[in-house]
């Protein structure tokens, strides 16, 4: 399915990334594996877990090359998508993928806390996108599969940050959806599901999380891969704009806000009468304090 096609993963020295770069590679695509290699709070350079997986993947037959630049800088991201021009000639798909997680509090979350993820996840995806762009333009072709999370799209606790990011994506690949499809350009999201060192942080202080986390380890992160590869390959030709989650061997659709429900009142409202008749008559509809493993409530299948 993805033959030929030259693709960007960032964040592909480890978890759901090294996996897709796997993927993708055995699938016959050309694969430029992204990774600063840091830590998973961000800090650090390592790029061993990225030269690892190109070594992997060309002891397999394939074709990879190693881009150790960060998603985080305007610069360095153009230099990942030039990596994918210069060694291959062209480039097909981007899947912003790399991450990472300093989660907190909101009321204690620092200044740097909040910037940190928000420089990696929604800077990183919209600097690659940016940078890949005008070579989908040209071309009239070109995929985009950016990784969000249910944590920002329902909610979680201690992630201000994150979340913040990860719903940010979402309306960054609308927009990418909207303004490049008339020049055959497609964007979409996944919210994965992966036990991963991402996840393994999630902590394990009561025993209802403890029982979370070992329904997390039944998901590996090559069950995400699946799903990538086929939004980046013609047969999703008609796949744009959309949402979905990835769960173990569950593949969902995500709803988009819409218009829930609406009050009307010909004289217009005060503050007074949305108190007393506004705002009750939309409480029916009022979207509860829920979070993502509300949601997902059930076991992965
Ligand atoms: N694992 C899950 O269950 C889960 C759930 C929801 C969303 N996600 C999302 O999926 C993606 C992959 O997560 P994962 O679980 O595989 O995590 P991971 O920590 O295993 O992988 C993330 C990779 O991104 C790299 N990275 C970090 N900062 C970078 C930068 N500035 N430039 C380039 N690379 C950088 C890291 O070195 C790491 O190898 C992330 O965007 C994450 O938010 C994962």
């Amino acid at each position: 399915m993805v033959q030929g096609k030259v693709v960007v993963v960032t964040g592909a020295g480890g978890g759901i990334g090294r996996d897709l770069a796997l993927a993708l590679a055995r699938g016959g695509a050309k694969v430029v594996v992204n990774d600063v290699g840091s830590s998973a709070a961000g800090e650090g350079q390592d790029a061993q877990p990225a030269h690892q997986v190109v070594a992997e993947i060309r002891a397999a037959g394939g074709e990879a090359v190693v881009s150790s630049d960060s998603v985080a800088n305007a610069a360095a991201a153009r230099r990942i998508v030039e990596c994918a021009v210069d060694t291959y000639g062209r480039i097909d798909g981007v899947v912003n993928n790399a991450g990472i997680l300093r989660d907190r509090m909101f009321h204690r979350m620092s200044v740097d806390e909040w910037d940190a993820v928000l420089q990696v996840h929604l800077y990183g995806s919209y600097h690659v996108s940016r940078a890949a762009a005008n070579h989908f333009k040209e071309q009239a072709s070109g995929a985009f599969v950016h990784m969000t999370s249910t944590s920002g799209l329902i909610g979680n606790i201690g992630q201000a940050n994150y979340n913040a990011a990860k719903m940010g994506i979402m309306a960054l690949s609308k927009s990418i959806a909207l303004d490049l499809q008339k020049y055959k350009v497609r964007s979409n999201c996944i919210a994965p599901f992966a036990w991963s060192r991402m996840t393994s942080s999630i902590p394990t202080d009561t025993p209802e999380q403890a029982a979370r986390v070992e329904k997390f380890k039944q998901m590996t992160p090559a069950k995400i891969a699946p799903l990538a590869v086929v939004l980046l390959s013609d047969a999703a030709a008609d796949v744009n704009a959309q949402v979905f989650v990835v769960r173990n061997n569950e593949v969902f659709l995500m709803s988009q806000p819409r218009p829930l429900r609406s009050v009307h009142r010909g004289e217009g409202w005060t503050p007074e009468t949305l108190a007393s008749h506004g705002l009750p008559a939309l409480k029916g509809s009022f979207v509860p304090m829920d979070r993502s493993a509300d949601v997902f409530s059930w076991d992965p299948l």
